[in-house]
């Protein structure tokens, strides 16, 4: 679309813009900064503060230029005698009403409102500084990374904006009229016990010291900057961390960040305290037996010892009998080297990725359907979507900034559909309401989704020209003749999906007509018996209305963890070499044999589940564990716990000792996301770059780490650099073939697949065709899951996780995010609460068949009756114990979305969190006897 462009003048330069700028923003772009207060490049214009005002040729009075939008021809000064009269007059007014501490104010040297007085020539104050109404206002200390300090507010309403705009969240309202304007949060409460979530983006806003971030008050100011990547969630936000010297004094939001744009959550923002907590593990240390003391050795000892276990048990059982796990936490460059150490040191395919126990099925399924697996769409594709199907997925908790985006649109009008069984935010929240909440019961997902099918094919919805030019039309043939059957129209499955049947009619009539339709789905479809089949199922009802391959549209997992993308990408998984090659095809595997001076074996290896398995039997007794805290976060604690117990060599690489580091017999000192050079890929493809602020508090980056067991090995790996890793990544792996540090430096991110044909990476893919040629419609029987609801264990508990902790909690137990929940809850509905006497905080028990554990009850009609949820943040929770084995029929990724139980009252903890208790006191002893 052409744009109009307007000309105009302003302080004698001739200045061309797009129609519908303000006239502050086309002077900006002329060079000429106007004086300003209330307006930031952010934030819509408010026009409150009168300090930009100019003259304009046949205009009377002095309009404000951040609020007046340019018109061809204009004439425009923006200095004038006055112009700085009226201006002075405006600072004088907020001065006399200002404390004067400037000299010993955090924000001295960064405040707006000093620069402004010092823009406008302010000289003298004619009212004096007695301003009565903000300056005796006492501090709000209430959150535990910002203060308010309401005496120094100007009332210009940026951060009541951020909160409303760049948030949603709308915690903030100005209270009060004139000169008794003040910000208020919530009901005019402490920020802490108002509706905040903590996401600091009113703190960015803020023009002076009113909202300031605590560490800047304690530390001072940074005085260098260092752009790198959030380490949490799969948005992966692009964040400035600002420095003093070695210490991060705070981290701030790239606005030039593609995948934030600026903003950030409580996480990423404020919970990056863990990496110089006092826990964090700082020597190697070795023991013979889990029940010995660790005893603290060099660096050369510890990885002296880990090799020859390594090579001792492989002499004696055999070349399969060891294996590596890598976390999705790890960078791309880490990833790669545990597999290439693994293939190529340890000489099998022993190599897993926590991304099997969340998104295998999405590499699976995806790579089926459309021939990719991943994601189809940037995030900021979302701008262009008229409806959005949330699906297993929880954003304003899992995947914050992106939630931000995604209400952004809703309140612009997109339409919604949630298919959740619990009632999450999103289906309704400020300004925002889905139009369609199908609360399903767990498991039933392929269910739901067929009999969306049902109705598409049946009611004459389907795309046909999108299906005809771009899916096979046999595949397509079968599909659609599956999907019109009876047994799948929603009535017929209603007793099922426990969905009425006109409501899934009407969000299959959305989805299908209601114009760019976008998928977004998380670990609520893939952690299923079906996960895989859901998966594809999403993928069918995309092609099905021809919502794949432009803006606006497509399927779009939403990864859990920072790296799920990347640590997948790069060859992981036991079956694939980088790019999701099978190990099998003899000319991939002959490219690595030949870049690796090794023959691979051409046989898939363990998975994880197998691994267990292959220690329960003997046949396994060696494990490098990068970064991943399998104890805590893999189902069927018990079993976990038996199979490492059963390992004679149980190699554990992490910053602290964490709940498998507790079984293991080498720790070897991890280093936190500050402390490196790297690379992570987020949910949208897009790889950016990590980057370190600071050495190695151990000593050496885990890259490094896992080059010198290799060396130890037998197996030298020559890099100097994490750019080196890349480099080799991108010669092997023709998706990547264009990147490199430099064009990672020179564009800020990429998003893969980049090649000669898209040398600055692709933002949507399938545009012209799919990946694999033809879309493949796959059919997709629902098939229940055997784990059933039964007099014994009436109850389905479903888990997930919470705004400001991150899966094990490793990192944010330790920060102060604990002081919005320092325990999982088990969440219940009134009416199963009732039956069974529970009120909420009671203690309750809840038994599966895998075990047992005891949490305190949240009574909530957030919860559909018969279904329990819990988070499984705090490992004394043991909410994997009571987890089940059962798994993804493709990837064996857990079931850890349905679970049947009963939940009783109880007064004391299960007999598992009581031998926890105990059995983690003793490795605390054992740790702190070799400290
Ligand atoms: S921290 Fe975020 S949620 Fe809280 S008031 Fe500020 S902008 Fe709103
Ligand atoms: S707290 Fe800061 S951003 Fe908010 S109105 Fe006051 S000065 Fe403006
Ligand atoms: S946790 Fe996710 S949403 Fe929050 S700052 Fe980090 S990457 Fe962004
Ligand atoms: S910046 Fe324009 S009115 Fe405040």
């Amino acid at each position: 679309m052409a744009v109009e462009l307007v000309t105009l003048d302003i302080d004698g330069h001739a200045v061309g813009v797009p129609a519908g700028t303000s006239v502050m923003r086309a002077a900006a772009l002329a060079g000429i900064n106007i004086p300003k207060l209330c307006a930031t490049d952010s934030l819509q214009p408010f026009g409150s503060c009168r300090l930009c005002l100019v003259e304009i040729d046949g205009r009377r009075g002095y309009p404000a230029s951040c609020t007046t939008p340019v018109e061809q021809g204009m004439t425009v000064r923006t200095q004038s005698p006055r112009l700085q009269q009226l201006r002075q007059g405006v600072m004088e007014l907020y001065i006399s009403d200002h404390p004067l501490d400037c000299l010993t104010c955090p924000a001295n040297g960064d405040c707006e409102l000093q620069d402004m007085a010092g823009v406008t020539g302010l000289r003298e104050v004619r009212y004096g500084y007695q301003g009565a109404h903000h300056l005796d206002l006492a501090k709000d200390e209430s959150n535990p990374y910002f203060s308010f300090d309401s005496a120094k507010c100007i009332v210009c309403n940026r951060c009541v904006r951020a909160c409303e705009e760049t948030q949603g969240t709308f915690a903030l309202t100005i209270a009060g009229r004139g000169f008794e304007s003040r910000v208020a949060a919530g009901q005019s409460e402490p920020f802490m016990q108002s509706e905040c979530v903590s996401c600091g983006a009113c703190v960015q806003a803020c023009p002076t010291a009113t909202l300031q971030e605590k560490t800047v008050i304690r530390l001072g100011q940074g005085e260098h900057s260092i752009n790198t990547t959030c380490a949490y969630c799969g948005v992966g936000c692009s964040l400035n961390a600002e420095m003093k010297g070695s210490e991060v004094v705070r981290m701030v939001p790239a606005r030039d960040g593609k995948a934030n744009e600026g903003h950030a959550c409580v996480k990423g923002r404020f919970a990056w305290g863990y990496a110089t907590h006092k826990d964090r593990i700082l020597k190697p240390m070795i023991r013979a037996r889990i029940t010995d003391p660790w005893r603290e050795v060099s660096w050369d000892e510890a990885l002296d010892h880990a090799a020859s276990e390594f090579k001792r048990i492989q002499a004696a059982h055999g070349v399969d009998a060891i294996g590596g796990i890598v976390s999705s936490r790890c960078t791309n460059e880490e990833g790669y080297l545990v597999q290439k150490l693994v293939r190529a040191a340890f000489g099998n395919n022993n190599v897993d990725t926590c991304a099997r126990v969340c998104h295998s099925p999405t590499g699976y399924g995806l790579k089926q359907t459309l021939g990719e697996s991943a994601g189809t769409q940037s995030f900021k594709s979302v701008e262009r979507c008229d409806v959005v199907l949330v699906i297993g997925a929880n954003p304003t908790d899992g995947h914050p900034v992106f939630a931000s985006r995604l209400k952004k649109r809703l309140r612009q009008g997109a339409r919604l559909i949630v298919i959740d069984p619990r009632r999450i935010d999103l289906v309704e929240t400020a300004h925002v309401r889905a139009d369609v909440h199908l609360q399903l019961r767990p498991g039933t997902n392929v269910a739901v989704l067929s009999a969306m099918a049902h109705v598409i094919v049946t009611e004459g919805l389907l795309a046909t020209d999108f299906i005809a030019a771009r899916c096979e039309e046999r595949a397509f043939e079968q599909w659609r003749d599956f999907a019109a059957r009876p047994d799948n129209a929603p009535e017929a499955l209603e007793a099922v999906t426990g969905v009425a049947a006109p409501l899934l009619r009407a969000a299959a009539r959305l989805y299908a007509t209601g114009g760019n339709a976008a998928i977004y789905y998380g670990l609520g479809v893939t952690e299923h018996a079906q996960g895989s089949t859901a998966v594809m199922a999403i993928a069918n009802l995309a092609m099905a209305t021809g919502n794949v391959g432009r803006e606006g549209v497509g399927v779009n997992p939403l990864r859990g963890q920072n790296n799920v993308q990347g640590s997948c990408d790069i060859g992981s998984f036991p079956h694939e070499l980088p790019g999701y090659r099978h190990v099998a095809d003899a000319t991939v595997r002959g490219a690595f044999e030949q870049a690796w001076g090794v023959p691979l074996q051409a046989e898939p290896g363990l998975r994880i589940p197998n691994m267990f398995e292959a220690a329960l039997d003997g046949s396994f007794l060696g494990l490098y564990c990068q970064g991943e805290d399998i104890v805590q976060s893999d189902p069927n604690t018990r079993h976990v716990t038996a199979a490492l117990q059963a390992m004679e060599c149980v190699v554990v690489q992490d910053i602290f000792l964490n709940e498998t580091a507790k079984f293991a017999h080498v720790l070897l000192p991890g280093s936190s996301f500050l402390e490196k050079d790297g690379t992570f890929t987020n949910a949208e493809r897009r790889i950016s770059r990590v980057r370190k602020v600071m050495a190695p508090r151990a000593g050496y980056a885990d890259w490094e780490v896992t080059v010198q067991l290799s060396k130890h090995l037998g197996y030298p790996m020559d890099y100097r650099h994490p750019s080196e890793i890349m480099d080799e990544i991108a010669r092997l792996t023709p998706t990547f073939a264009g990147v490199s540090y430099a064009r990672l430096d020179a564009l800020g991110s990429i998003q893969w697949p980049c090649t000669a044909d898209a040398p600055e990476g692709t933002p949507t893919m399938h545009v012209d065709e799919f990946v694999r040629g033809k879309g493949r419609f796959i059919i997709t029987q629902y098939v229940g899951t055997s784990e059933k609801v039964t007099r014994k264990y009436p109850l389905i508990l479903t888990t997930g996780r919470i705004l400001s902790q991150y899966n094990v909690g490793a990192q944010t137990r330790r920060t102060d995010n604990v002081q919005w929940h320092d325990e999982d809850r088990l969440e219940i509905h009134p009416h199963d609460a009732q039956e069974r006497g529970i009120a909420d905080g009671d203690w309750v028990g809840i038994a599966s068949r895998a075990g047992e554990t005891v949490l305190r009850a949240l009574v909530t009609e957030r919860m559909q009756p018969g279904v329990v949820y819990t988070t499984f943040h705090f490992p004394e929770s043991g909410a994997n114990v009571i987890t089940t084995e059962n798994s993804d029929w493709a990837t064996n990724c857990p079931e850890y979305k349905v679970t049947a139980v009963q939940v009783l009252p109880v007064s004391q903890p299960s007999a598992w969190q009581q031998a926890y208790q105990r059995f983690s006191a003793a490795q605390a002893r054992l740790a702190d006897a070799g400290a």
